[in-house]
């Protein structure tokens, strides 16, 4: 097995955040200078959106919510349907009149969207007010490309390919003081025909289990309630490249292990689990765990065999039964979610009956749905799709009130219960609290705000359209 470089030293960082620094403060005559950064799409897209966050700190700059205060705007973009693209192009095309405003301004894109040939040339084209363009395999030189920004005059576009390298030292300014997000991993290989993820993030490599282990005590030691570990599949964490330098074998189950063990009072989850490579092993880890959530986000796509085959899922409905089935025998109190795509090329009515039989069955806690969106460069791109939308909108319909249902019952079912709940934060609109069951379950209390931050016991005393309600005890 290969073992994973890294692509840009600490060095180079901190003398590029030094050169941004003295160039904005020579800019603003010693103003402090304000970030406005915004992150789309999934959890390991915030997380980088933090890194870049941690850079801005290092660089100097304060952060703003109003884009009108802000002399750096960034948008770190998500690629995964088009309706999240088409969110990014409104958003951009509106900043034009802020930056009219604000000649100054520097605006720039970065993440999975602006990967895609097609988009950065849109981007070079018809939004001449976007200053700095950066793909996801360097955002380790996002200071260098910043300085290069500020001082050349020009517009700069940096979209390397993958060259295969996970750089480990940037700075992080994390969005929660409560939940922690730690990659374990970068990119897929998985290839799943309608999904564009692998394109535009590279190849999987897994980062070094003692770099993984020391940010977790990090995290634990800074007080935080919450880990997460991110990749896109975590189960095949260390099968790609060796993780270790002293040659020690690593997967999955002994990572979660070894990071379960550490103490301190917090709860540890993970995501995504792709059910080909989910084992007893994974399970068992969870089971006998102190701090792991009985939790299991275990993304399925669909019901009916046939399509699972065409989306090259690699496993069958009755494999991912018999896993949903295990997990239940080794931790009957967990709770599971998924995702769903509606309507893949060549999916028929009848498909997808296959898809309400399989929710029905299994009772997912929450599902997250989607309607398939063609994905330029993907084989199923090219696939026959003659369901129009219309039609695939009125099965997504069926699906959202199959799901409603199952969560009304089990929304009773609870009622009465006991459960150990974080409190994550204050709803603004009643005062009341948020809060969150090991099993990924929103709960909302009264309480004080000073409680945010604090494991309690609450019993949950009604469910209003599929809301819990509890009260401290
Ligand atoms: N790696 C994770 C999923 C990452 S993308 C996994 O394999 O489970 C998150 C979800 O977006 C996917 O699970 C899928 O349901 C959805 N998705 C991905 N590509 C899509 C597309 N082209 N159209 C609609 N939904 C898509
Ligand atoms: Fe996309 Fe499949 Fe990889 Fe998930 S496992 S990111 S759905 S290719
Ligand atoms: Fe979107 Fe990229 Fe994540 S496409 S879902 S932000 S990996």
């Amino acid at each position: 097995m290969e073992s994973i470089l890294q692509n840009q030293s600490d060095n180079d960082i901190k003398e590029y955040c030094q050169l941004v620094r003295s160039v904005m403060e020579a800019r603003l005559d010693g103003r402090t200078p304000l970030a406005f950064t915004h992150t789309y799409g999934c959890q390991g897209n915030v997380s980088d959106g933090e890194r870049i966050n941690g850079m801005l700190a290092e660089m100097g700059f304060g952060f703003t919510d109003d884009p009108d205060r802000a002399d750096f705007i960034l948008y770190n973009t998500c690629a995964v349907r088009e309706h999240a693209e088409d969110r990014v192009f409104g958003n951009v095309g509106a900043l034009k009149h802020v930056k009219n405003r604000n000649p100054q301004l520097i605006i720039a894109l970065c993440g999975c969207m602006v990967q895609q040939q097609s988009v950065a040339d849109r981007i070079r084209a018809s939004y001449p007010h976007v200053n700095l363009v950066f793909g996801t395999h360097v955002i380790s030189r996002f200071p260098e490309l910043l300085y290069r920004t500020l001082t050349g005059g020009k517009r700069v576009f940096e979209l390397s390919q993958a060259d295969n390298s996970i750089c480990e030292s940037l700075p992080v300014r994390r969005d929660s003081a409560i939940r922690a997000w730690l990659p374990i991993m970068y990119g897929c290989d998985n290839f799943c025909t309608y999904c564009i993820v692998p394109h535009v993030r590279g190849r999987e490599r897994s980062r070094d289990a003692a770099r993984v282990l020391s940010e977790a005590r990090d995290i634990v030691a800074a007080g935080y309630r919450e880990i997460t570990l991110l990749g896109q599949n975590v189960n095949s964490y260390a099968v790609k490249n060796a993780v270790s330098s002293d040659g020690e074998d690593w997967n999955f189950p002994k990572l979660l292990r070894e990071i379960d063990s550490m103490e301190g009072d917090y709860v540890l989850r993970f995501m995504t689990s792709h059910p080909k490579d989910c084992t007893p092993e994974l399970l068992d880890a969870m089971a006998r765990g102190t701090h792991t959530a009985h939790h299991l986000h275990l993304p399925v796509q669909c019901g009916s065999d046939r399509v699972l085959k065409a989306m090259n899922r690699r496993y069958t409905r009755e494999k991912y039964l018999s896993l949903v089935r295990m997990a239940r025998e080794k931790m009957p109190d967990i709770s599971l979610t998924s995702d769903i795509i509606v309507g893949f090329p060549g999916e028929t009515y009848e498909e997808f009956q296959e898809t309400l039989s399989l929710v029905r069955e299994v009772k997912f806690t929450s599902l997250f749905t989607f309607i398939y969106s063609a994905r330029e460069g993907t084989p199923a791109a090219r696939m026959d799709d003659p369901i129009p939308h219309s039609e695939k909108a009125k099965w997504m319909k069926e699906l959202l009130e199959t799901q409603e249902a199952i969560a009304a019952e089990r929304c009773a079912a609870m009622m009465g219960s006991r459960q150990r709940v974080l409190v994550e934060g204050v709803d603004s609109r009643d005062d009341s609290l948020f809060c969150r069951t090991g099993t990924n379950i929103v709960v909302k209390c009264m309480g004080s705000a000073g409680m945010v931050g604090q494991f309690a016991e609450c019993e949950i005393t009604d469910a209003k359209n599929w809301v819990l309600q509890g009260r401290f005890v």
